[in-house]
C-alpha cells in the first residue's frame, strides 16, 4: 500500500517498537515524523532510515514537557496543516515499580506522568490536526499487563507480572482509548489500544519472544485501518484482549 498523502507522528520513535513502526509506515508510503525527546537520538534514527532509502523527519517531543508538545503541534501544523495518524508509542517502565505492597510511590507517579498524562497531553495537542484528516487514526500502545481481567486471572501468563505503576498506566491508557473513541464517534477519527506482544527492546531488557519488527506489525495495521475500521478496541497479537 502506498499512501503519499498521509502524515503520521510516532512518539518515542528513536528506538524500539516506535522506530520500527516509523520504518514500516514509511515503507508503506506514509510521510512519517519521528517524535523524540533527544535531538541526537532523533538524528541517528532519521539517518538510519535514510540509509534504507526512507525519507523521514523528526520533531522534538518530550511527553513530560508541555512546551515541547505545543511546539511539535505548531510545527506539524505549520508544515502540513493536518495529521492523519498519531501513534502514542512512547512509554516507560521504572526499576522502582513493583507489587502494590512494595512499589515506590514516586516511581508510580513517574510512570503515570509519562504513560498516561503525557500521552493525553500529546493527544489533546494533536487532535485539532487529526480533525482535519479525512481518516484520523490514533493508536495507543497498550499491553496485556493493562488488562484488569488478566491481572485477576491466575491462569493468565500475565498474572504474576505485578507492576502496579506500569500495569495501572496501561489500564488508564485503555480508558483514554474507550472514552476518546466514544467522544469521537461519528467523526472519521478512530482510536484503538494495541498490544504489540512481548518484544525484545530496552524496555524489557531484551527479553521477550518477538523482534521489534514483529511487534510493530499490529500497531501499523491499526494505524493504516480503512474507512470501516473499528474504534474503541483493545487488541493484541492473539486477537481481542479483555479489558
Ligand atoms: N516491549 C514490549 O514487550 C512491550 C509490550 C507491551 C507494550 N509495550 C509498549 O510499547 C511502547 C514502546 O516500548 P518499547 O519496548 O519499544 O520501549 P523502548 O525501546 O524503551 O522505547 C521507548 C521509547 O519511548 C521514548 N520515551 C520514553 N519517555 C519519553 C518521554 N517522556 N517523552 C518522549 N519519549 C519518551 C524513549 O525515548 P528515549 O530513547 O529518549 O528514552 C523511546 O524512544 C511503550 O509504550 C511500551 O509500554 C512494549
Amino acid at each position: 500500500m502506498t499512501d503519499i498523502d498521509r502524515i503520521a507522528l510516532v512518539t518515542g520513535a528513536n528506538k524500539g517498537i516506535g522506530f520500527e513502526i516509523a520504518r514500516q509506515l514509511a515503507v508503506a508510503g506514509v510521510r512519517v515524523i519521528l517524535g523524540a525527546r533527544d535531538a541526537g537520538r532523533a538524528r541517528t534514527a532519521v539517518d538510519r532510515l535514510a540509509a534504507q532509502g526512507l525519507a523521514t523527519q523528526s520533531v522534538p517531543l518530550d511527553l513530560n514537557d508541555p512546551t515541547s508538545i505545543a511546539a511539535a503541534a505548531a510545527a506539524i501544523d505549520a508544515e502540513n496543516g493536518k495529521l492523519d495518524i498519531l501513534v502514542n508509542n512512547a512509554g516507560i517502565v521504572d526499576p522502582a515499580d513493583g507489587a502494590p505492597s512494595a512499589s515506590a510511590p514516586d516511581a508510580v507517579r513517574r510512570i503515570l506522568d509519562t504513560n498516561v498524562v503525557g500521552t493525553l497531553a500529546v493527544t489533546q495537542a494533536m487532535l485539532p490536526l487529526l480533525r482535519r484528516s479525512p481518516t484520523g487514526r490514533i493508536v495507543n500502545l497498550s499491553s496485556s499487563l493493562g488488562s484488569l481481567t488478566l491481572n485477576g486471572d491466575p491462569t493468565s501468563p500475565y498474572y504474576a507480572a505485578r507492576l502496579i505503576g506500569y500495569n495501572a498506566s496501561k489500564a488508564a491508557l485503555n480508558m483514554l482509548t474507550v472514552q476518546l473513541a466514544e467522544e469521537l464517534r461519528g467523526t472519521p477519527i478512530v482510536v484503538n489500544s494495541v498490544s504489540p506482544g512481548y518484544v525484545k527492546t530496552d524496555l524489557t531488557g531484551h527479553t521477550g519472544y518477538m523482534t521489534a519488527e514483529e511487534g510493530a506489525k499490529l500497531p501499523v495495521h491499526y494505524a493504516l485501518l480503512g474507512a470501516d475500521g473499528p474504534s474503541g478496541r483493545f487488541v493484541g497479537p492473539d486477537g481481542p484482549t479483555p479489558w
